[in-house]
């Protein structure tokens, strides 16, 4: 087991990495300060892991709530389904809500932790690699709205996070390349020796080797924790962890929640940013043809959708969070290993990244 701390002052948590985790008590329970609990879920994580964790709560009075599965399910209508359980089983403010699932429910579990009764605690049990990676950590929660992806929510931590790579054994490929995205970003943004590690190490990630696994969960976490801890609302810093997301939020919205996964959209945007990079001067066109290559061999897409045009990106993209003052504002690549955010974006070079991705 390795534990790291998102260092929040008060609200500072541990995150716990490792194999054999999930049925010890003692990463739960010390987090767990009254006798209500509810679970909250999807309908393929339940049949898999909801025994498990129940038997793990003791003599807890526990709720579970199995929502339907998918990022087409991430919206307040799948929210409220949260609520009425919690009302209807009589669920009081000393309730903890644990989500048991991938980003989507770790997401809408902490937005409904945030909210209900003004506030209740709430533990992350992620289940995908993208959520041990990424989305478990930091305290971004919310759903999403039509217009725009995860434009309704709250920043709001968890008790702790419980990230136990057994659960990634019955993860799909797909769903593990997508992990993989998220993990290549803190490579290129912050961590250049980790990129180099990743090069010759993929086979072993896409090959679900444990040690390989271990590592890199724990050095994306160590990388989003440092950050968090330096910017939990993201003022400034931590927009870096949005590198190729302006881009791939714009493929997830125009394509229709689910269709791409998140981490296959982020993938594809990475390569958006930094080519716009490239074209800019910062990193070279060796640097471009790596990235590219790593994400091949991780099996995600290096190109939008060639139904999307150029017109639909700027509509779709002015709805950023990252827009300031109507300025549309990005996250690019300075060097290898090294982020920054800008809104000086020449437009000429932005469109023929449109035309070359
Ligand atoms: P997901 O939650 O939809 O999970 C992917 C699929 O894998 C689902 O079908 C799920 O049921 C299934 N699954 C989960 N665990 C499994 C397991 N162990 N075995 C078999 N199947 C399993 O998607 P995701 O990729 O985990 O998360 C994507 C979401 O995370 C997006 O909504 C994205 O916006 C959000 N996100 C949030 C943050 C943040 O900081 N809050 C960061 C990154 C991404
Ligand atoms: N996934 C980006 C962030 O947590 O800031």
């Amino acid at each position: 087991m390795h534990e790291l701390s998102v260092d929040l002052g008060d609200r500072s948590y541990p995150i716990f990495t490792g194999a054999e985790l999930f049925s010890k008590p003692e990463y739960l329970l010390p987090y767990i300060h009254g006798q209500q609990v509810c679970v909250v879920t999807n309908e393929t994580v339940a049949p898999l892991y909801l025994q498990q964790l129940k038997a793990v709560l003791g003599d807890k009075e526990v709720l579970d709530v199995v929502l339907p599965d998918g990022e087409q399910y991430k919206n307040l209508n799948t929210l409220n389904l949260i609520f009425d359980e919690l009302l209807a089983a009589r669920h009081n403010r000393t309730t903890t809500l644990i989500a048991l699932g991938g980003g989507v429910t770790g997401d809408m579990t902490g937005f409904a932790a945030a909210c209900y009764q003004r506030g209740v605690d709430f533990i992350q049990v992620p289940t995908t690699l993208l959520a041990m990676v990424d989305s478990s950590v930091g305290g971004k929660t919310g759903v999403n709205h039509a217009l725009g992806k995860n434009m309704i929510g709250a920043f709001y931590q968890p008790n702790c996070v419980l990230a136990d790579t057994d659960l990634l054994k019955t993860l799909p490929e797909r769903e593990l390349s997508a992990g993989i995205a998220e993990v290549i970003k803190y490579g290129l943004v912050s961590d250049y020796d980790f990129f180099v590690w990743l090069e010759q190490n993929m086979d072993k990630l896409l090959a679900k080797d444990e040690a390989a696994l271990a590592y890199a969960i724990d050095r994306s976490c160590q990388n989003k924790a440092s950050v968090v801890a330096r910017d939990e609302r993201e003022g400034g810093i931590r927009a870096i962890l949005n590198f190729g997301h302006t881009f791939g939020h714009a493929i997830e919205t125009a394509q229709g929640y689910g269709v791409w996964l998140h981490g296959e959209a982020v993938a594809a945007g990475m390569v958006m940013a930094a080519d716009l990079s490239q074209r800019m001067g910062m990193i070279s066109k060796d640097d471009l043809s790596r990235l590219v290559g790593m994400l091949r061999q991780a099996k995600l897409p290096v190109m939008a959708p060639d139904t999307m045009t150029s017109d639909d990106f700027i509509a779709l993209m002015s709805v950023d969070k990252k827009v300031l003052d109507g300025r549309l504002r990005l996250v690019l690549l300075q060097s290898m290993g090294e982020a920054m955010v800008t809104s000086d974006i020449d437009r000429a070079l932005l469109l023929q990244t449109f035309s070359a991705c």
